[in-house]
């Protein structure tokens, strides 16, 4: 067993490091107090090949494996999870989707510019009756011969404003059921594509939310992703290494409030001596310290199996549900540790406190990962 990174690891957990501090943290107050999308950071992070990272370079790529990915995501979430986010659904949803399961035209048009970072890319799967629930998909893709006609509504999607490419899920066939459901690439801007107002988010508020409406929208067949039938199995592949990065990011957001919370005890005195020379607080942080290197060591695992060409679903559940448990925990602590200071905005807690709680929820609920996890051990 081998516990030490490589050298080019190592060199992309520091670029994205020095990212998260120099570019990204600089204005991630206000981004988040106005909702703005953080998109000249973006911009950078894919000329910097982070927004394809595992992608091979012949389509643009950055040929990386998923162990650097984490590294980076966990770099970046400490900082700015409302970009992270992003980075981590066009990565692991959008990139990898079409890098996988996608023809080599979709590769070509597609898959090349957002691994590129030229564009962005949507993975459009929850409804409004519909997200835990994903096989109840009501937005139908009926087969028209050449084209499907698209009508429905997504909700909930990340990147929906800021995307130009759009993974959306469909039923073409309600009697099959699940194995009736096709995937389909979408353009913004194709005639019956509409996108509804940004959400008002608890937290990520950088990030771009939106609901997303379908109206007879022509996609032509040639932009289904697979065979016919296949789009619920390739959501569910998906969003398997979906959960490596969401929860990589969750242990980023523990990772920031943590380093914060430590800094912060050194400096702050009450009683006579810095908080961090009395045993109520030094208790908290070898609580997280240890529950962060436990996460880690999660993601990973799962990053390591996932690389190797191994089974990684359990994996990458267990290494969600735990990080973002922790990354909830944490926070809440980090803000604890701040006391009063820890309330108001200029100290970063609050935020990451805010941030923590999206990661329970995306890409799958708490409960959802806790499902696909007994369903392993049960098998
Ligand atoms: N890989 C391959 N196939 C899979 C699979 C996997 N990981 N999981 C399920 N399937 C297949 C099953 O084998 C089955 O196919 P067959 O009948 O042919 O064998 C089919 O899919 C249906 O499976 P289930 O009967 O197990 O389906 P279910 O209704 O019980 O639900 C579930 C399974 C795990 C709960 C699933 O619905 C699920 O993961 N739900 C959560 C969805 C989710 O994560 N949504 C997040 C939205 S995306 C997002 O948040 C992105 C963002 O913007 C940040």
């Amino acid at each position: 067993m081998q516990f030490q990174f490589t050298e080019e690891q190592l060199m992309i957990q520091q670029a994205a490091r020095d990212f998260a501090q120099n570019e990204l943290k600089p204005g991630v107050i206000e981004r988040d107090e106005h909702q703005k999308f953080p998109a000249e950071q973006i911009k950078q992070l894919g000329e910097l090949g982070f927004l394809g990272m595992m992608v091979d370079p012949k389509y643009n790529g950055a040929g990386l494996d998923t162990v650097s990915y984490v590294l980076a995501m966990e770099e970046l979430s400490k900082i700015d999870a409302s970009a992270s986010v992003v980075v981590s659904v066009n990565n692991s949803l959008v990139c990898y989707g079409l890098e996988k399961y996608g023809s080599e035209e979709q590769k070509e048009k597609y898959l090349k510019p957002l691994a590129a970072g030229e564009i962005i890319g949507a993975f459009c799967l929850s409804e409004p009756e519909a997200g835990s629930d994903a096989t109840s998909q009501r937005t139908t893709a009926i087969d028209m011969g050449d084209h499907y006609l698209l009508n429905g509504t997504k909700n909930w999607i990340t990147n929906g404003g800021n995307a130009s490419v759009y993974l959306v899920i469909a039923q073409t066939d309600t009697e099959k059921g699940h194995r009736g459901i096709n995937a389909l690439i979408v353009e913004k801007g194709m005639e019956g594509f509409s996108i509804g107002p940004k959400e008002n988010k608890l937290g990520i508020r950088g990030s771009d939310t939106h609901s997303l409406m379908f109206t007879d929208v022509k996609v032509p067949k040639a932009n289904r992703i697979g065979e016919d039938g296949f789009g619920f199995k390739f959501a569910m592949k998906t969003l398997e290494g979906g959960r490596i990065g969401i929860a990589a990011q969750a242990l980023g957001i523990a990772a920031g409030a943590y380093e914060l919370s430590v800094q912060y005890a050194k400096e702050r005195q009450a009683f006579g001596k810095p908080i961090a020379d009395h045993q109520a607080i030094q208790f908290k942080l070898a609580d997280m310290a240890t529950e962060i290197e436990a996460a880690r060591l999660l993601c990973l695992k799962a990053a390591w199996l996932k690389d190797q060409g191994l089974p990684y679903a359990q994996a990458s559940s267990m290494a969600k549900l735990f990080a973002s448990e922790v990354a909830m925990k944490t926070t809440v602590e980090a803000v604890q540790v701040h006391g009063g200071y820890g309330f108001v905005k200029e100290f970063h807690v609050e935020r990451l406190m805010r941030d923590a709680k999206i990661t329970q929820i995306y890409e799958g609920t708490s409960e959802i990962q806790r499902i696909v996890i007994a369903r392993e051990v049960l098998k």
